[in-house]
C-alpha cells in the first residue's frame, strides 16, 4: 500500500505535490487542500500481448446504429422536461442544492413515483426518517428499496442484485470508496466515489441520480471535474423562506440547457407548477403604488413576475438601498438612470424592491417593470395591475429590445392583460401581428413617464 500527500485546488481539482497560494491551472487564491491518497492497487497498464483477442474495439461510425434514445418517465413533467423529455437510460445526474431546499424530497418522490424496482441509498438519514417523509407524500412504490450506506463498493453490489430502473445516492459527500483512503467528503473521495458510480451506470445501463451538497460560494461541493464526469447538472434553488424552488440545468448532454421546472413545496411534498405567470402575480384586483408586473423569460417559457419597490424618506442619515432576487447593483443603475434622465428625487429616499416568490430573475427585460414600480411608489401613482413590461433600461435612459418579444406578448394575452410596453427598436415584426392585448412602444424612460400620467 502507498500513501502520499497531495494538495488539490478546491475550484479546479488540479493537483501539486506542494501547497500553492495561487492555483495555476484556474489562477484562483487560497484554494488548495491536502489530502492524504492510498491507493490499494495499482493496476498496471499494459498495450502488449496479453490485450489481443480484447473484444472492445475501434468501429466505424457509419457502422453505429442510430436508435433513438429510450428515456424513463421520471413522473414528473417538468423534471422530464428539465432532463430534456425524460431520463436517460445509462446516463448520470448530479443534482445540487442549498441544504433543506428539498433535494431528498424530489428524489424520493421521483422513486415512490415509479412502479418497478428503484434503489434509493442514503448515507444522512435513517431508513425511518425515510419513510417518514415517505408517508408526508402520500404516494407509495413498495419496489421502491431503500439501503443506508456509505460504502460505494456494497452499495454496487446491492444495486446489481437487485437491477432496479435507476439508482438514487443521497449525498455523494457521505460516500467513501474502499481503494482510497481519505474522508467521505474530500475532493479525492467526491471524484472516486463518482468514477466508480458512472462506471456502473455505463456497464449496467442503470441511470444514477447524485445529490451533491452546495458551498458557500455556491458550486457543487467537490472539484469542478465532478460536472465533467456526469452527464447531466441540475441545480435545485430557490429562498428558503418561500415555497417556490426551481430546477435549473447547467449541463445537459441530452437536451438543451434552457430549461427549468417550477415547484411548490408544500405539506405533501413538492407540487409542480404547469402555470408559473397565474402562481406569481398576487391574485387582488386593486392596484397598489409601487407594485408593477414584468414579462420575463426564463429557461424557455414565459414567466410573468411581479414586482415591488417601496420608496420612502430616509430617516436616519444615510438612505439604505436593498433588494431581494435582483441584482442590487443594477437597481443602483436604475435609479442613477431615472434621477439623471428624469431629474426624478430619489437621493434621500430609502429603496426597496422585492421580486415575488423569492425568485431570482437575470433576465434584464425585468428593468422595465422595476423603473415603473420605482416611479410609483416614489410618486404614490397607482400603475394598473393589467399592464405588464418587457424592456431592458440602457445608462442613457433608452429603453432597449429584449429577445422573444412575441412569446412575451403572446403570454400576457393569455393571461388577460390589457396593455404591454415594450421597446420601441426592433418592433417592426410585432407592429403588424394582431394581438389581443394591446402593444406600446416605447423609446426612452420619460415616454414611460408619459404614460403613466396619461
Ligand atoms: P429535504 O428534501 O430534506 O431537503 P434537502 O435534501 O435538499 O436538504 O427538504 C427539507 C424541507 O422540505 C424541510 O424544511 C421540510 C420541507 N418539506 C415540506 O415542506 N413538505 C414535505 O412534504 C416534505 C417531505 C418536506
Ligand atoms: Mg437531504
Amino acid at each position: 500500500m502507498k500513501s502520499k500527500i497531495t494538495f488539490f485546488c478546491k475550484e479546479c481539482g488540479a493537483e501539486s505535490a506542494k501547497w500553492i497560494g495561487k492555483c495555476p491551472s484556474c489562477g484562483q487564491w487560497n484554494t488548495y487542500v491536502e489530502e492524504v491518497i492510498t491507493k490499494t492497487s495499482t493496476t498496471k497498464r499494459s498495450w502488449g500481448a496479453e490485450n489481443k483477442g480484447d473484444k472492445n474495439i475501434p468501429i466505424s461510425i457509419s457502422e453505429i446504429g442510430s436508435e433513438p434514445i429510450k428515456r424513463i418517465n421520471t413522473g414528473s413533467a417538468e423534471l422530464n422536461r428539465v432532463l430534456g423529455g425524460g431520463l436517460v437510460r445509462g446516463s448520470i445526474i448530479l443534482i445540487g442544492g442549498q441544504p433543506g431546499i428539498g433535494k431528498s424530497t424530489l428524489m424520493l418522490q421521483v422513486a415512490l413515483y415509479q412502479k418497478s424496482n428503484v434503489l434509493y441509498v442514503s448515507g444522512e438519514e435513517s431508513a425511518e426518517q425515510i419513510k417518514l417523509r415517505a408517508d408526508r407524500i402520500r404516494h407509495t412504490n413498495p419496489a421502491c428499496y431503500i439501503l443506508t450506506e456509505t460504502n460505494v463498493q456494497t452499495i454496487l453490489q446491492s444495486a446489481q442484485k437487485l437491477s432496479p430502473t435507476m439508482v438514487i445516492i443521497d449525498s455523494i459527500q457521505t460516500l467513501e470508496s474502499p481503494h482510497v483512503e481519505s474522508t467521505p467528503g474530500s475532493i479525492t473521495q467526491v471524484r472516486e466515489c463518482t468514477a466508480e458510480l458512472q462506471r456502473f451506470s455505463k456497464e449496467t445501463n442503470i441511470p444514477v441520480f447524485i445529490i451533491g451538497h452546495i458551498t458557500k460560494e455556491g458550486g457543487i461541493a467537490g472539484p469542478k471535474i465532478l460536472e465533467h464526469i456526469v452527464d447531466v447538472v441540475l441545480q435545485f434553488e430557490g429562498d428558503q423562506h418561500y415555497a417556490y424552488r426551481i430546477l435549473r440545468t447547467i449541463k445537459n448532454r441530452f437536451g438543451s440547457t434552457d430549461e427549468i421546472g417550477i415547484y411548490h413545496m408544500e405539506e405533501g411534498g413538492l407540487r409542480e407548477i404547469n402555470n408559473p405567470s397565474e402562481m406569481l402575480i398576487s391574485p387582488e384586483d386593486s392596484a397598489l403604488s409601487g407594485s408593477t408586473i414584468a414579462a420575463s423569460i426564463e429557461g424557455l417559457r414565459p414567466l410573468l413576475i411581479e414586482t415591488q419597490a417601496l420608496v420612502s424618506p430616509a430617516i436616519y442619515g444615510n438612505p439604505q438601498r436593498s433588494s431581494t432576487g435582483f441584482d442590487l447593483r443594477r437597481l443602483a443603475m436604475l435609479v442613477a438612470v431615472l434621477e439623471k434622465r428624469c431629474g426624478l428625487p430619489f437621493g434621500q429616499n430609502d429603496i426597496f424592491l422585492n421580486i415575488a416568490g423569492g425568485i431570482k430573475v437575470a433576465d434584464p427585460s425585468i428593468d422595465l417593470a422595476i423603473i415603473a414600480a420605482l416611479i410609483s411608489s416614489l410618486q404614490n401613482v397607482h400603475i394598473p395591475k393589467k399592464w405588464c413590461f418587457a424592456g431592458e433600461v440602457g445608462l442613457s435612459g433608452e429603453i432597449r429590445p429584449v429577445s422573444r418579444v412575441e412569446q412575451r406578448i403572446a403570454e400576457a394575452s393569455r393571461l388577460g392583460f390589457e396593455q404591454i410596453f415594450i421597446s420601441k427598436y426592433k418592433s417592426d415584426s410585432v407592429k403588424h401581428k394582431k394581438f389581443d392585448v394591446k402593444v406600446t412602444v416605447l423609446s426612452k424612460v420619460d415616454d414611460l413617464l408619459t404614460e403613466i400620467y396619461r
